[in-house]
């Protein structure tokens, strides 16, 4: 039977898959747009393929879904058996639908080994994101066990030859490295139980001369917050197959009879113009269908002082209510309560478990403070990090049995403390019922959720691996909080930014990108995260000088140049700053109001300059905000204009200097008509200007930044 071509219409892109009932599903084209299908359509997928000289009598065209041990050129999206048995697989095609123009859902089966699997695509045509989402299902009579699974292996453009991934640490996170895939292929695993700092699940797969706004490039995330894998493996016809899935720990994931294995969401930004292009597709998709507002719609992002670089564990309630009504004053509109409030936290040693403010520091209960924060017009969020527990607790002495671990092994700590179980339905009662009655207790209206180490020795009850059922039940706990508070924002912390991911974000509205906040470290780190998220997802905060993280100062306008394309906030005892600090904080602020919805609703593109500037530019029809960094000393004594190719053809525009930080090469000044204009009454400029000759720069000292905003003229 001649068999069916599938095709999903994106914006620039098409899929095409080729189906026929009783056999595999073959990738046919996954790439730019295709208008007809003269070629695919009269030539099956297997009669274009050559008989492979000394290997297996079935050429192997790249499949959707690649069976395990049939001698395929593909690796198997499967590997799992019953007892050993059941190992092989081979999925071919039951059924299909095509609900829309836009969506494929595939029913795929294994009679012999009793398996199947269905397979949901959708090309988004606003955004060229392919969605990818399977499920497991064992039809047969006995247990599972599941080693891997990915939801489909994508075959994906054979253009694409590289791979860049973010990798990272403590206060480094998000550095991107970039490499060439060889013909062995490549492949990481993440097994620290959260997405971690190291290996947080994206990734980019680009052409050999893909840069930031030019080449072929698709960006990659795994919605899910635990462990994980990504694969790509050379196919024979040299095109690198996509494999993502869940990494699971030995014996981890066993289905009963008639049970159902669902695989996190993958998402692929496909991205014709750099990587640039395919963080946009991530972005406008996360935008769109991965966040849920309180109230269904993103409210202006309030402008957050945080307490922790400002006052640590040092909780003492007159001391906060000033630096509450100084906060006010310099027009910070959320005011987070971090770490030491809880009975018995004075330290990072104790106390974790027992989320009920301490009646020393809060004799009263929180209420008093928060009354205090909204009297000045500000919302009051608090700290909190459910999942953890100290064995200097109350509640771990109550219940020792409550934390993962292996009890016939010493412990393992990070920050002195242990994971709690919180797949056990009384663990996750326990939190909620605790975080449900702080947040009835105060009028508190956001939490930052944190996670402060690696899942080690995560073993359940029954001492079998519970990292996979963690990851689920914390996913249910956050849904049980929202359903019961609607109105409270979530931040997703962990350390930092070690879990930033678009499972997480289906349940929090913010990332705290990084504990770092030394500006220059900043410039680097956000580069990288925006490269996954937008920028109104990222925390960034106005750190102390010297920052806590290195040591280092920066004067106060750069680390407000460089919070301000973010979710902006301070994170420092504003009353230690001088007067000038002070003022010029407040300017940063209400610059950051008056362009906010401008950086949140943009569309985002970066780059670096010939000069080694950094730069940012938010884009929204009438307007753009661009924030311009020097991080290194600038080679050669002029800097090169800063070309925007965003700006091609897009009409005039009126540029103005809307800020500066450090200094300009001392002779730079003298272009100070120039320099005068663009501070001044704005510069008039035309978009072919802009993109091909570029925005003239004066030469920049180290740590210099210039923001500029464009309006339409
Ligand atoms: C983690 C977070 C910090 C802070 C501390 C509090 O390190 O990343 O921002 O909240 O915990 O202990």
């Amino acid at each position: 039977m001649q068999p069916t071509l599938l095709r999903l219409e994106g914006n620039a892109c098409t899929a095409v898959l080729e189906v026929a009932p009783g056999a595999a599903a073959v990738w046919r084209h996954l790439g730019s747009r295709l208008d007809a299908l003269d070629l695919l359509a009269a030539w099956p997928g297997s009669e274009l393929l050559s008989m492979p000289q000394g290997g297996m009598d079935a050429p192997s065209p790249p499949r959707l879904a690649p069976g395990h041990g049939n001698g395929l050129a593909q690796d198997g999206i499967l590997r799992a058996h019953r007892d050993g048995l059941d190992a092989i697989h081979d999925w071919s095609v039951e059924a299909w639908s095509q609900p829309a123009v836009d969506s494929l859902s595939l029913q795929l089966g294994d009679l012999v080994a009793g398996l199947g699997l269905r397979v949901d695509l959708r090309l988004d045509a606003a955004t060229d994101v392919l969605c990818v989402q399977a499920e497991l299902h064992n039809r047969g009579a006995t247990e599972l066990q599941v080693d891997r699974l990915a939801g489909a292996s994508i075959a994906l453009p054979a253009e694409l030859t590289e791979v860049s991934c973010p990798h990272g640490e403590w206060a480094g996170e998000f550095q991107w490295e970039r490499r060439a895939v060889g013909a062995d292929g490549w492949s990481r695993e993440n097994r620290r139980g959260r997405s971690s700092h190291q290996a947080p699940p994206g990734l980019f797969v680009l052409g050999a001369h893909s840069c930031d706004d030019h080449g072929p490039a698709i960006g990659v995330q795994l919605a899910w917050s635990g462990n994980h894998r990504f694969a790509l493996e050379r196919h024979d016809d040299g095109r690198l197959l996509l494999q993502a899935g869940e990494w699971f720990a030995p014996g981890e994931v066993r289905l009963p009879p008639g049970a159902r294995l669902r695989v996190p969401a993958l998402y692929l930004a496909l991205g014709q113009a750099g990587i640039g292009s395919a963080s946009r597709g991530l972005h406008a998709l996360t935008r769109r269908e991965v966040l849920r507002w309180p109230g269904g719609k993103r409210r202006p992002r309030p402008v957050h002082l945080n307490t922790w670089e400002a006052l640590y564990f040092r909780h003492d309630e007159a001391e906060l209510r000033e630096l509450a009504s100084r906060a006010a004053e310099l027009g910070v509109e959320r005011f987070v309560l971090d770490d030491g409030w809880f009975e018995g936290r004075n330290d990072d040693r104790a106390a974790l478990g027992d989320w009920w403010p301490d009646p020393v520091k809060y004799p009263h209960g929180l209420r008093g403070l928060a009354d205090h924060v909204r009297s000045l017009g500000m919302e009051f969020g608090l700290w909190v990090e459910p999942e953890m527990v100290n064995p200097d607790s109350h509640l771990y002495r109550e219940h020792p049995e409550w934390a993962l671990g292996d009890a016939r092994r010493p412990p393992v700590f990070g920050r002195h403390q242990l994971v709690l179980d919180l797949a056990r339905p009384e663990v996750s009662r326990y939190l909620f019922d605790k975080l449900d009655a702080l947040l009835r207790d105060a009028p508190i209206s956001y939490l930052k959720w944190d996670m402060n180490r690696d899942l080690a020795q995560a073993l359940d009850a029954h001492g079998r691996p519970g990292m996979h059922a963690q990851v689920l039940a914390l996913y249910a706990l956050l849904e049980r909080l929202r359903d019961a508070h609607p109105q409270v924002e979530i931040e997703s912390c962990a350390s930092g930014g070690a879990r930033a991911d678009l499972g997480i974000l289906r349940h929090t509205q913010r990332l705290w990108t990084s504990d770092n906040n030394d500006a220059s470290s900043r410039i680097a780190i956000q580069s990288g995260a925006l490269r996954l998220f937008p920028p109104e997802l990222l925390g960034s905060h106005v750190g102390p000088a010297p920052a806590h993280a290195t040591g280092r100062s920066q004067s106060i306008d750069l680390r407000c140049a460089v919070a301000c394309f973010g979710h902006m906030g301070v994170e420092a005892d504003v009353r230690a700053m001088s007067t000038d600090e002070r003022d010029r904080l407040r300017g940063w602020i209400a610059l950051y109001k008056q362009w906010r919805e401008t950086i949140h609703d943009g569309e985002i593109d970066q780059g670096r300059s010939p000069s080694g500037a950094r730069w940012w530019l938010a884009s929204t029809p009438q307007r753009h905000f661009l924030c311009v960094f020097q991080p290194e000393a600038m080679p050669g004594s002029q800097s090169a204009a800063l070309r925007l190719p965003r700006l091609r053809g897009s009409g005039r525009w009126r540029v103005h200097l809307l800020g500066r930080a450090g200094q300009l090469r001392q002779r730079a000044e003298q272009q100070s008509a120039w320099l005068r204009a663009l501070a001044g009454p704005g510069v008039l400029a035309d978009g072919h200007e802009l993109a091909q000759c570029g925005l003239p720069l004066p030469a920049l000292h180290p740590e210099a930044a210039l923001v500029f905003g464009l309006e339409r003229a």
